[in-house]
This record gives structure tokens, sequence and C-alpha cells, in this order.
């Protein structure tokens, strides 16, 4: 093996990062889903660890892994896979790569609004089996005119905001910080915005107090037949709260990117019909992958470098 600081990547990092980290650093990949004995095996004596929302980098890996790791580059903008204060207190940095997949992740968003709104993969299995249906049996409903609450109000929520305005919508959002308003939407508190709210999408990073932020008391709250679109971490989202409220008909339907324990996707999502599954497709485009992966590495060589990281965590 060359000799030279050592990288150990584990997730999915496109061939591009994997080939800019390979010129200046001795690169170890353990594939999409590596054990997590292949990570402590490996993690000894690496300079840093590129991982993505996947796999847990946790105080023990830190541990392992030693003096020598200087940065945890995630490709991703979110970071709940990592124990950033476990990472602080060793010196480690942390690092994640914004902005360059914002827009692709509002895209998807508003698929998913469009086509939970317009049943389209409910339609598509149909087409597909030959059974072309009743005239009436596929009516959905339309964003124009509709009231659309965004949960959170950063950098996606913003650009969906943005986006939006060609589909002649009343905006509302909540944002903990004093974000100002936008493309005119309106700041609500989290009740007003499920009550008033044909499609609500989150827009929040995983955290402490974000976790099952949506339960069955807020499900409770939301305005019936509701849309509900998630793109941001599935534990949001309070699973069985969320197949009660589409079994009952509160909830209209839900779009979702993002699930709790991925890649499981529980049986009762999947056998509902008003539900529209991906399988976490936010940033999958090949441009915008492309541009994480370089954010990603440029982030892991300006700490190796002693520089200060262009998208820094911690
Ligand atoms: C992110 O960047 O956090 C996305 O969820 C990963 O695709």
């Amino acid at each position: 093996m060359t000799a030279g600081p050592r990288v150990v990547v584990v997730g999915a990092l496109p061939t591009v990062g994997a080939d800019l980290l390979r010129q200046r650093f001795v690169v170890e990949a353990g594939g999409s889903r590596p054990e997590r004995s292949w990570m402590l095996e490996h993690a000894p004596g690496a300079v840093a660890i590129v991982a993505d929302p996947s796999i847990p980098i946790d105080a023990e890996l830190l541990d392992i892994a030693g003096g020598s790791l200087k940065v945890v580059a995630n490709f991703a903008v979110g970071h709940d896979n990592i124990d950033v204060e476990a990472a602080r207190e060793r010196g480690v940095r942390a690092t994640n790569t914004p902005d360059v997949l914002t827009n692709a992740t509002a895209e998807l968003a508003i698929a998913l609004m469009l086509a939970a709104a317009r049943r389209v993969a409910e339609a598509d299995a149909l087409t597909r089996s030959g059974r072309w249906p009743p005239e009436d049996q596929i009516l959905g409903r339309e964003l124009a005119g509709a009231t659309v609450g965004l949960v959170g109000f950063g950098r996606i929520a913003r650009r969906v905001t943005q986006l939006l305005r060609c589909f002649d919508v009343r905006l509302l959002f909540t944002s903990r910080s004093e974000a100002p308003a936008r493309h005119g939407a309106e700041r609500r508190d989290l009740g007003e915005l499920l009550a008033d709210s044909d499609f609500v999408s989150l827009h929040v990073p995983l955290t402490s107090e974000t976790r099952h932020l949506i339960d069955a008391t807020r499900l409770a709250q939301v305005k019936p037949g509701a849309i509900l679109v998630n793109t941001s971490r599935g534990a949001v989202v309070d699973t069985p709260a969320l197949v009660d409220a589409l079994r009952s008909g509160r909830l209209g339907a839900a779009g979702l990117d993002v699930y709790e324990d991925e890649p499981h996707v529980p049986r009762s999502l999947r056998e509902l019909p008003n539900t529209v599954l991906l399988p976490h497709l936010g940033s999958a485009t090949g441009a915008t992958r492309d541009a994480m992966a370089r954010l990603c590495v440029e982030n892991v060589i300006a700490v190796i470098e002693g520089r200060e990281p262009p998208a820094p965590v911690v």
C-alpha cells in the first residue's frame, strides 16, 4: 500500500470525490453500508473519515480512530449521524455540504407535493398493470389556490417558497430563528400552520428537539385531508402516528423521501395507497451529487492543510 495520510470513506461518495481524495491520500473505502466491524478495523490512524448520513459516527469510533483523526467530513448537509459534541471535545472538525444541494432537494419536495396531490404513483401502478381507471377514479388536487406550510425556514425551505411563487399558493412557515419572511411567506406557530395548511412540508434538521416533532398530537391539529411531505429526516415524524393519520383520512396523503430506520420502509407505509415513497433521493441528481462530493473533499483537504474548511459544522 502507498504510504501517506489515510482517509477512510464509509458511505456513498461519487467517483469524482474518491478520485480527488486519491490524488492526495491513501483511500480505504468500505462501500455504501459497511459493517461496523470494518469501520472499527480501518479507522485507527486515519486523518479523515468521509461518511454519509446513514453511517453513525459516534464517540467510540472517534476514540478508536485516535489522535490522528482531524476531520469527519459528511457527504450531506444533515449531520445527525455525527456525534458533533464528541467530535468537538476531541478536537476533531466536522464538516457538511450545504448550499450545493438546496435546489435539488427543494425541487424534490415540490415533486412530492404534486405526486401526492395528483396520485401519480397510484395512477402509474394502475396504468402499468394494464388497468385503465374509470374517468373519475383518480381525482386529485391542485397546488394553485392551496396553502403550503413549511416547517423550518432554512435554505431548502426558502428555495421551496421561491420556486412555488409560480404556483399561486399562499405560503406559511415556522422558524426557530428570526428568519425574515421571504417571497410573501407568513410566519406562524406550528399549531396554526398545521391547522391552516393544505400541504405541510418538513424542512427541519433532526435534533433532540425535532425528533418526533410531528407526533399524534400534532397530526390531530392538521387540516383534515392535508398532504404531508417529508424530505428532511424520517425521525422528525412519529411513523405509527403517521400511519394512523393516513389510515383514518386525517391526512389525505404523504409524500416521503426519508424514514426512521433507513433503508427499512415499514410495510404499513408501503401498503397504503395514499403514500408516495422515495428512497432518500433529495440531493440525488448527478450534478448535485458531484458538487457535494467536491465540497466534501475540499473540506477534508482544508482541514488537513490546517485551513478553515469551506463548510464547517464544528
Ligand atoms: C442531506 O444532505 O442531508 C441529504 O439528506 C442526503 O441526501
